[in-house]
């Protein structure tokens, strides 16, 4: 468990949309970095592109996109991991064909005060679910899946979610519209805070402690970059 629970809640806040954050030419410059950078997992079952964006490209792009979320945040610290080869990173990439289930990015240090992620669309098609709950464990998929629970990943696995909330049923309409590819039962007890439809040149910001997903409705791909926050 997070020893700085206290700390971390007192910087909750709901989640948040920043308009116009980057310029048509910035976003330009970034997609254009995405091709150029190595893959650091090309995960075939959850069908997932990940690249993380090395601190050495473009550190004036970084400066910019830091310096506008600080005004609105205050100030906070990166706290991304690694990339596989020891390289320190701003972000990550994330090429997805398949909706990613519901996960916290918590992260693995129980001493840190976690703060807010950001995701920055690259395409325009995706939508994230973000849940009014919090979770004040290690970085964890949920699942009641066998097979996902056995699965190996950077997440922890596990359903314990459904003995910390209420374990109300999960709202049918809601289910249908946006979460299809989670089993229904899965989602006893989580109520939506916001359902998050990307929109190039904006941010998305939200708690670490607040579960989230992809919206089942993913026609093809989407691509996003997230960032990592603690203070
Ligand atoms: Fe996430």
């Amino acid at each position: 468990m997070l020893k700085k629970t206290k700390q971390i809640k007192k910087n909750e806040t709901s989640p948040v949309i920043i308009k116009k954050i980057l310029t048509k030419n910035q976003i330009k410059k970034i997609k254009k970095l995405y091709k150029d950078l190595p893959i650091e997992i090309n995960n075939k079952r959850q069908r997932i592109i990940k690249k993380k964006w090395i601190t050495s490209f473009y550190p004036n792009l970084q400066k910019i996109f830091i310096e506008k979320l600080k005004k609105k945040l205050g100030n906070f610290k990166l706290d991304n991991p690694k990339t596989k080869n020891g390289l320190s990173s701003f972000g990550l990439f994330q090429e997805s064909y398949k909706p990613v289930g519901i996960h916290v990015d918590t992260g693995f240090n129980f001493k840190k005060v976690i703060f807010k992620q950001f995701l920055l669309p690259l395409s325009s098609q995706g939508e994230t679910i973000v849940f009014k709950n919090k979770f004040y464990g290690c970085s964890t998929t949920f699942s009641i899946d066998p097979k996902e629970l056995k699965a190996k990943g950077y997440n922890k696995r596990s359903s314990e979610h459904l003995k910390i909330f209420n374990g109300k049923d999960f709202d049918r309409k809601e289910h249908k519209k946006y979460l299809k590819h989670e089993n229904v039962d899965n989602l006893k007890g989580l109520e939506i805070d916001m359902v998050y439809k990307w929109k190039i040149g904006e941010v998305l910001i939200w708690d670490r402690t607040q579960l989230h997903c992809s919206s089942s409705n993913l026609k093809n791909k989407k691509i996003g970059f997230t960032v990592l926050t603690c203070k």
